[in-house]
């Protein structure tokens, strides 16, 4: 008989800031109650061992070499993403901007069936009914219960317990994100202005370009506290670096861990000192070389669709990204995730929006996780700051 282990809270944190989100528990292993609560909060999936063994999918003799090379143990599996059966369901949600981002986030959102109802609303006359028309068109088949409202009248979303705000001009060919400010400012105060009468009481998240700005700006225009403006952005940067890594590495995107921080754009910090494959550093499998491509991968990810697309940018990767960021509000998923918030001492950072691992809830921000980067990540975090505050005083 081997020893059993008694598996406490500080083990659990200690190996979510090493990165891992999967504990094998053993049979005799005593996991006491507070680590399963711990295990819970910070998204460490405990697991009934001994694993087994997953069938490796086909591929070609390269990657299953390497995978043969590198794989940790036989027992090791992708871990299951972290879901949660007591998921709230929201009574009203309202997305602002129906176009591409916009639309598709109603379409992703109806389908997840998560709200009684979606409200899509946009300036340009007969856009936003004819979306909620459409997407209501289609209940016939996907038989869902969340009902699409369409209106130009902006005050149509009172009463959302979350808006969604994608409402602006997006890239073409040549423009950084930064570029947008001047435009997009305008039309983020004056929507600011409609949620802060109609809808006190709403989290709001922010898609609009310059994403860290624009949070920034809706967060004045509101007056809201910081926990209820949001910006979405980290978990895009992050799953554009998780498919880049699995590319070079030739594994499954869901055998990697990993995640962006920073600002959303060219200052953005895809942390490598906290990422795995497999649960093993990157450096296991793929050169500094490699590692430092996937970066650039993820930093330039919307620029390279703008390219291809050149009327406009990226929709349907921001449009799930926010449907991730909704699930962790309404309490689907568990665990930090990365979104730009208003900082105030956290990583040394105050008065500035950007991009922070955080735990959510249904009033949104409940706490910035605070992780322990690699003092070279920490100095981007910093100098991310820094830009965003010299473009606001030098604009
Ligand atoms: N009120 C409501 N809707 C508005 C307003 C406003 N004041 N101003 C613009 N809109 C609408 C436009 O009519 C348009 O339909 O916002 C919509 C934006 O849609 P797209 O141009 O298709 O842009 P999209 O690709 O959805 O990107 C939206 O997200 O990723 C960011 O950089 C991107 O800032 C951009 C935003």
């Amino acid at each position: 008989m081997g020893t059993h282990r008694v598996i406490g809270a500080e083990f659990i944190e200690q190996l979510r800031r090493r990165g891992q989100v999967v504990l094998e528990i053993l049979p005799g292993d005593i996991v006491t109650a507070v680590a399963t609560e711990t295990a819970q909060r910070v998204g460490v999936t405990l697991l009934d061992g001994p694993l087994t063994k997953p069938a490796l999918p086909k591929t070609d003799g390269k990657t299953t070499a390497r995978r043969a090379l590198y794989r940790r143990s036989p027992k090791w599996m992708a871990p299951q993403p972290v879901a949660n059966k007591q998921a709230r369901r929201f009574t009203k949600i309202a997305i602002v901007g129906a176009g591409g981002v916009g639309s598709t986030l109603a379409h992703l959102a109806s389908i997840a069936d998560i709200a009684d109802q979606i409200m899509v609303s946009d300036i340009a006359p007969g856009l936003a009914e004819s979306c909620a028309l459409d997407l209501n068109h289609c209940r016939g088949m996907t038989r869902k219960e969340a009902s699409v409202i369409g209106s130009s009248d902006l005050g149509q979303l009172a009463g959302s317990e979350v808006i969604v705000v994608t409402a602006g001009k997006p890239r073409t060919p040549g423009m950084l994100r930064s570029d947008l400010v001047a435009t997009n400012k305008r039309v983020i105060h004056a929507i600011g202005d409609v949620i802060k009468a109609q809808a006190p009481d709403a989290i709001v998240i922010v898609i609009t370009n310059p994403l860290d700005e624009m949070t920034h700006e809706m967060q004045r225009s509101t007056g809201f506290p910081r926990e209820r403006v949001l910006g979405m952005a980290g978990t895009l940067d992050s799953s554009r670096f998780r498919y880049s890594l699995a590319q070079a590495a030739g594994v499954a995107s869901s055998d990697v861990d990993a995640f962006a921080l920073g600002n959303h754009g060219e200052e953005m910090v895809p942390v490598t000192s906290l990422a795995s494959i497999r649960g093993k550093p990157l450096s296991d499998y793929l050169s500094d070389e490699a590692i430092d491509a996937c970066v650039q991968n993820a930093i330039s990810g919307g620029a390279q669709v703008v390219d291809l697309k050149k009327t406009g940018s990226a929709v349907y990767a921001p449009a799930h990204a926010v449907m991730e960021l909704l699930d962790h509000i309404r309490g689907a998923r568990s665990g930090a995730v990365p979104v730009s918030v208003l900082l105030q001492g956290e990583f040394g950072i105050s008065d500035v929006v950007l991009g922070v691992p955080a735990h959510m809830g249904m009033q949104g921000l409940v706490t910035v996780e605070q992780l322990q980067l690699s003092a070279a990540e920490l100095a981007a975090l910093h100098k991310a700051a820094n830009a965003i505050v010299e473009r606001r005083t030098n604009p």
